[in-house]
């Protein structure tokens, strides 16, 4: 008789659990089918309401309604095995108070199976974090440049720039530790400030445009593939040009259906 392993999904302790020990891989997913190729390489699939401007064409994520999350984090827990999946909590649905906040992200739980939320804000969302993890909901942390402060930090800047700026961040990141977050996302600061940050607290700090110092970093799908085009970031680095793959395949189709080379007798009954 043989026995056949399943490997089990990725718990929250086991981020945790992982501070110190090796680094975390985390990408965000919107979709099943990109879930799927993503899943074996990946410890966390955050489902981000980054989804606004890569998948939806908006210029900010403001937009993002819980509906859109719940709908592409189920998928994304259903093309998804082992991967822990995290999903954003939109704007607006989280900030009014701790109340508003845990039915929105009972909803998200309940609606699409995943394991966490994430929500953006250091000192002053620590009351929310302690009232939905002290009731069954874990959360992910999101400290620095929060996206969905856009308008009140007057554009998409580097966080932690002085002295002041720095001390903010760390006890932005205490705070979030202290009201019971598994982890933190530290995005868009001085890599410096996401260093001390990252060997201050005990839970893992994912970075992105932070520091190689986190204890673990996370992209956009569609940046790391090439897929985004209207404007990169400098911290992203390209792992393909998906953009130029499918344009070329887009070209290549388009000459075939002019020319009535495509479809070819192989191709129809
Ligand atoms: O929305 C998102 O994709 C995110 C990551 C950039 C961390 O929050």
């Amino acid at each position: 008789m043989s026995v056949v392993r399943v490997e089990r999904r990725r718990t929250v302790r086991d981020i945790a659990g992982a501070k110190g020990k090796v680094p975390i891989v985390c990408l965000t997913a919107y979709t099943a089918p990109m879930a799927k190729i993503l899943d074996p390489n990946v410890d966390l699939l955050l489902v981000g309401d980054s989804l606004g401007m890569v998948v939806y064409g908006f210029t900010s994520t403001l937009p993002v309604t819980l509906d859109m999350m719940i709908q592409h984090g189920a998928a994304v827990v259903r093309g998804s095995s082992r991967a822990l999946v995290v999903i954003d909590l939109p704007f607006a649905t989280y900030q009014e108070s701790p109340e508003v906040a845990f039915r929105n992200a009972a909803r998200v739980m309940q609606e699409t199976g995943a394991q966490a939320v994430k929500i953006e804000g250091g000192v002053e969302m620590a009351p929310t974090i302690e009232f939905l993890t002290r009731r069954g909901i874990p959360v992910m942390g999101h400290i620095g440049l929060v996206p969905q402060s856009v308008n009140t930090l007057g554009g998409f800047r580097t966080q932690g720039r002085d002295a002041a700026a720095a001390d903010r961040l760390l006890a932005d990141a205490r705070a979030v530790e202290a009201a019971g977050a598994f982890s933190v996302v530290i995005e868009g600061t001085v890599a410096t400030v996401a260093e001390r940050i990252s060997a201050a607290i005990a839970i893992p700090t994912i970075g992105i445009g932070a520091s190689a110092a986190c204890d673990g970093q996370v992209l956009v799908i569609d940046d790391l593939l090439g897929a985004f085009t209207e404007f990169t970031p400098k911290f992203v680095k390209k792992y393909a040009d998906l953009a130029g793959v499918i344009s070329s395949a887009a070209a290549a189709y388009a000459e075939d259906v002019r020319s009535r080379t495509f479809p070819g007798p192989e191709h129809v009954v």
